[in-house]
């Protein structure tokens, strides 16, 4: 799977520096093609002989090499499918988070704009910084992928979290990512997420529960599996692919529309109100003008009811069906009325999984396939089980 893959590794100024060595060894063994760029820093703890052998390659420590056409920042990101950055210091890190380009690695970065593995490994009191973890969050929130450091004995002298994750572990996510970016490239993708919010005045809304981790955690899995994703929904998001804000249910339907045009899948993973108040009052309601007050709702459309009545031709169109009772019955008669090739269904009353939760426990429904269970597990692990499924007819040719 790694033959002919171009690894470029990325070391920075910590003692764990020692430990890729072996993770250079490990790819090289698996046939990948290894570059080495390392910071200034990282020269104090291995020297570029030891790494220029290991990787069968000179290694990049340069920002300025006049002998070269193209800089090197340029030229290493065009040829690495991934960029492993391992130990990643808290410096690095916050220069990552900031996009701070002063030394080769750094500069590769910020240019860089495929797959980007972190593996950070620093003290514990480091790791614990609470500006140093705002900088990991800004990093997870671009789409870099982080191999979060272990808990033990570190070169410092104490125990605790800190610890490069093992090598063998780094080798293991690089190598699901290479994977995973494969399957899904080529498709567009549109996923809707969250709660939609029906405004009553300007400061009242009739709204639900709905977190919208499931549909972020879907929209994140495609991204990663190589997917052109675009993200509708109702909370503000920074991601790698393209996100709309929504409020309301008519503004969904607006954006859906729009955006289901070119898409080969959609995926409505967010909680739509079925009903909105028939008027929206311009001003605040106010209390002393009412004693009682009756509010008139009327029907939203069914935005994915008319998604499968205007179905382009391929295109995979998939609901979510969120139920307190009789799941497998409601579902099954929700996939009916609805018309969607998929929909997964989920029990609304467990409180350790759906809304809010980071956990969730689906069934998926079909139209000519038997219903499949995907386990209690992470809304990230559920997520890529629900694509592997949609998406297994068409990889297999079916
Ligand atoms: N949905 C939609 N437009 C609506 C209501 C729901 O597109 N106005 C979509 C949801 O995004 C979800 C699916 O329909 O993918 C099922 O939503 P759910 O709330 O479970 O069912 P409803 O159709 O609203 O029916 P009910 O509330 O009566 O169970």
């Amino acid at each position: 799977m790694l033959r002919n893959k171009n690894i470029l590794i990325g070391i920075t100024g910590g003692i764990a520096a020692y430990k890729i060595c072996e993770l250079v060894r490990m790819f090289k063994k698996n046939d990948a093609n290894v570059k080495v760029v390392l910071t200034p820093n990282a020269k104090e703890f291995v020297t570029e002989l030891t790494m220029d052998t290991l990787a069968q390659d000179r290694v990049y420590i340069e920002q300025f090499n006049t002998t070269d056409k193209k800089p090197e920042h340029i030229s290493l990101c065009d040829w690495a499918d991934i960029f492993i950055i391992a130990p990643a210091s808290a410096n690095t890190i916050g220069k990552l988070a900031n996009g701070i380009a002063d030394n080769l690695l750094t500069s590769l970065a910020c240019a860089f704009t495929g797959t980007k593995l972190i593996a950070p490994a620093m003290n514990t009191g480091m790791w614990e910084n609470r500006f140093v973890q705002k900088n990991i969050s800004a990093l997870k929130n671009a789409g870099m992928h982080i191999v979060e450091p272990e808990s033990g004995f570190l070169a410092c002298g104490t125990c605790g979290k800190g610890r490069l994750a093992s090598v063998e572990k780094v080798f293991n996510e690089a190598a699901l990512l290479l994977y995973e970016n494969q399957a899904l490239k080529g498709k567009k993708i549109l996923i809707t997420a969250g709660g939609t919010r029906e405004n009553l005045d300007p400061v009242r809304y009739i709204g639900n529960y709905s977190s919208g981790k499931m549909g972020k955690a879907l929209a994140d899995a495609a991204y990663n599996a190589g997917a052109e994703v675009t993200l509708i929904c109702t909370f503000e998001e920074t991601k790698p692919y393209k996100t709309i804000t929504v409020n309301s249910a008519l503004e969904m339907e607006n954006a859906v529309k729009n955006e289901a045009q070119n898409a080969n899948c959609v995926i409505m993973a967010a909680a739509v109100a079925d009903y909105r108040p028939a008027e929206c009052s311009v001003s605040k309601i106010k209390k002393d003008k009412n004693e009682e007050l009756t509010i008139k709702l009327v029907k939203n459309p069914d935005i994915l009811a008319n998604l499968c009545k205007n179905k382009k031709q391929n295109q995979i169109i998939v609901g979510f069906c969120a139920e307190s009772d009789d799941l497998i019955e409601n579902a099954r008669e929700k996939l009916a009325q609805k018309g969607c090739d998929f929909l997964v269904a989920n029990d609304i009353t467990r409180k350790d999984i759906a809304f809010s939760s980071d956990y969730n426990e689906v069934y998926i429904l079909s139209k000519d396939a038997p219903i499949k269970k995907i386990d209690r597990s992470t809304k990230e692990n559920i997520a890529k089980s629900i694509l592997e499924i949609i998406f297994k007819g068409e990889n297999s040719g079916n």
